[in-house]
């Protein structure tokens, strides 16, 4: 794939990349912060393209950047403290950790199926590509896993240059760091990740006091083993069901095995790991009901997008 840059100048452009988008493309663009890798929100195999293009193990849960409040409340529940801190802070480096409202238009990959979602309304380029599509972005920062954030396009080609359709070149980013995490409590504020705005800000906007996560890195809920564990027991690397198991196939299943399983929840028929990456929530959750006792996986390959398949089916696998 050739990687286009498109410089982000006047309406035509930013038009050109909200399109982009709505069609399923990855775009990076910039922001105030740093660059971001954008997909559609609601694109369950635009989104799983992020995780394979950054070659990340884990489906991490991503930041969906929305423009202010209006559109923030479509994904999420908001309240007084989420206001105080939107009209502090937004459009700029914070993000706000919110249940997530049933129903919303977001990809379950997007909040890695937790019950709640990271929202961020940010400034520069994203911004207007954002009132022109009216649908949330999904955007982690336009890196290749483990590798530093981009704060220039020259900076995101470095290494996802043929990974991605386009970058938009905005300039330099303003600040260069990430936004700043954090999760309203009743009475407090919880600090998930420090980034551009600090805390003492943030106490002064929101008159309550800011308490640290323990730790530096965001232990989100969906790391958590038991997270994806259904009611059932899970076998994996399972060719073919037994008699009477909850089959979750990838690639053609023989019509005998099927007639064999309870039920058969196709992730991919194709072998495609974007599609069965990006259904692979559903079928967990599916799947999930205490009368299902016996579920088993059919083999997926462990690279590339198949390593955070990987990840995600031995969580649901482990013994609690
Ligand atoms: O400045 C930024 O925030 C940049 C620009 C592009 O907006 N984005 C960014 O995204 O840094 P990313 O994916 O690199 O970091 C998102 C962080 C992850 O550490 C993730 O664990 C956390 O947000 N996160 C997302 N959803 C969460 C949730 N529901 N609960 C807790 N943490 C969450
Ligand atoms: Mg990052």
């Amino acid at each position: 794939m050739e990687t286009r840059t498109i410089p982000l100048q006047g309406e035509a452009a930013e038009r050109d990349v909200a399109e982009r988008l709505a069609r399923g493309e990855l775009v990076a663009v910039p922001t105030e912060t740093v660059y971001g890798l954008a997909a559609d929100a609601a694109n369950g195999e635009a989104v799983a393209r992020i995780f394979e293009a950054k070659g990340r193990p884990r489906f991490n849960p991503l930041i969906a950047h929305v423009t202010g409040r209006p559109m923030a409340e479509r994904y999420a529940v908001t309240d007084a403290l989420a206001h105080r801190l939107m009209e502090a802070f937004w459009p700029g480096p914070l993000t706000i950790v919110l249940p997530l409202r049933p129903g919303a238009p977001l990809h379950p990959l997007v909040t890695a199926d937790l019950p709640t979602v990271a929202l961020r309304s940010p400034q520069g380029g994203l911004s207007r590509i954002l009132a022109y599509l009216d649908r949330a972005v999904a955007a982690p920062s336009a890196n290749r896993s483990g590798r530093v954030s981009p704060t220039s396009a020259a900076h995101v080609l470095r290494t996802l240059d043929g990974r991605i359709e386009a970058v938009a070149d905005g300039g330099a980013a303003a600040h260069g760091i990430e936004s700043t995490i954090v999760q309203p409590g009743g009475d407090h504020v919880v600090l998930l990740r420090p980034g551009a705005v600090t805390a003492a800000e943030i106490e002064a906007a929101s008159g309550l006091p800011v308490r640290r996560h323990d730790g530096h890195t965001i232990v989100a809920p969906g790391q958590m083993r038991s997270h994806y564990a259904p009611h059932g027991r899970v076998r994996l690397d399972a060719p073919e069901p037994l008699a009477g198991e909850h089959f979750v196939a990838f690639g053609r299943l023989p019509e005998a095995a099927a007639a064999r399983a309870a039920a058969v929840f196709q992730l991919s028929e194709t072998g495609d790991l974007r599609e069965a990456a990006s259904r692979l929530f559903d079928a967990l959750s599916t799947f999930d009901a205490p009368e299902i006792e016996r579920i088993a996986v059919a083999p997926i390959p462990r690279e590339g997008l198949g390593e955070a398949i990987n990840d995600r089916l031995s969580r649901a696998a482990a013994d609690r």
